[in-house]
């Protein structure tokens, strides 16, 4: 059941959505940047914080279960403001070993009606040594928060598929010392090639490298999946997973399923939002029963009935984008409340 709207539906959203989405986003993002650098103003955005409910997964502690996703702060910016709003956890990135533009605008795309989005942004953002330096300035300006933090990665455009495992040991060996888990991205729609890595024999050759890479303390490997993936596919990516002592699933990423869209509002890319709640929760399900590693679940939470149902499919984390995008921060509260 959803609740009254609150200050960000009545008076933000409107002035926001009255934007073209990517500008919106943009201008949160250099509005949340600010914040960051202040104390006193994280502070004063601190009061949104929602009571703690903690948990311990992956030997982290993480305050309470409900989690930024991956792509609204790609080039971790404004980590210090996502955790003063209320987040228990931050996954930026996708980060690719490359700096990337991504593809033409315009690449985001609103469906109120359907309280969804569309994105074919393909993996835009400053690459992996921009990034490495950034986190490094945040860390030293003591500004860290006191959240778990993520670093999702994933493949440069430009390439090769066949090349994939060094671009990604590229980011993973710049950006670990820095992340609480690394989180491998294969899954985003709008990489060409990028979800093959899901196969077998790819997804065993990319675990291996990156489980076996000497160097610093091990941190948690965690891999982003598809929402389309048949249960046949789905079981084999599990197999992999286990073998590799993967610590945890992110279930799902955006689907190119559109079956649910009117073709007159239909665009090209991931369809993230509503229309992906049951698909992804029916997967968190599936993993659940199949397998013992944790789920992260992500798709479609609107409110905290949506939140009940993924818990209660069995994950353990969640993770919000669309309804963070359509409800604001009161979204967290209110999941919060009902757990
Ligand atoms: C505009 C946009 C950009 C996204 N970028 C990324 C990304 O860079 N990496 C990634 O793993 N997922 C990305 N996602 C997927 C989200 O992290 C999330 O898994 C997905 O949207 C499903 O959750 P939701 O229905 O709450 O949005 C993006 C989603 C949107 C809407």
């Amino acid at each position: 059941m959803r609740s009254q709207r609150g200050a960000y539906e009545t008076l933000v959203r409107p002035v926001l959505f009255s934007l073209d989405p990517e500008t919106a986003h943009r201008f949160t993002i250099g509005l949340l940047r600010q914040v960051s650098n202040f104390d006193l103003s994280l502070r004063t955005l601190g009061s949104f914080r929602p009571r703690s409910n903690p948990k311990t997964l992956f030997g982290l502690n993480f305050p309470n279960p409900i989690g930024l996703a991956a792509g609204l702060d790609k080039n971790g910016v404004t980590i210090p403001a996502w955790a003063a709003i209320g987040f228990g956890f931050i996954e930026i990135g996708t980060v690719t070993a490359k700096a990337q533009s991504g593809n033409p605008k315009p690449r985001i795309f609103r469906l109120p009606k359907q309280q969804a989005l569309i994105n074919r942004l393909g993996f835009n953002n400053d690459g992996a040594d921009a990034i490495a330096e950034r986190l490094r300035r945040l860390r030293r300006s003591g500004r860290w928060p006191a959240v778990p933090v993520g670093i999702n990665i994933g493949k440069s455009r430009a390439t090769p598929l066949e090349q994939a495992t060094d671009d990604y040991l590229y980011s993973f060996r710049l950006l670990r010392g820095f992340a609480d888990y690394i989180a491998l991205n294969i899954s985003s729609p709008n990489t060409p090639g990028l979800r093959e890595l899901q196969e077998p024999q790819k997804l065993s050759e990319l675990l291996h490298a990156i489980g076996r890479d000497p160097g610093a303390a091990p941190k948690p490997l965690l891999v982003k999946i598809s929402p389309d993936l048949s249960p046949a596919e789905l079981e084999a990516v599990l197999a992999v997973c286990e073998e590799n002592a993967v610590a945890g699933i992110i279930a799902t990423n955006t689907t190119l399923d559109h079956s649910s869209i009117p073709p007159a509002f239909d665009e090209e890319g991931g369809l993230s939002g509503a229309p992906l709640r049951q698909k992804s929760t029916t997967l968190v399900r599936e993993i659940v029963g199949k397998s013992t590693i944790p789920v992260i679940a992500s798709g479609g939470i609107f409110d905290a009935e949506s939140a009940q149902e993924k818990f209660q499919a069995g994950a353990q984390l969640i993770q919000l984008y669309t309804g963070f995008v359509y409800r604001g921060p009161r979204l967290i509260r209110e999941i919060m409340a009902a757990l």
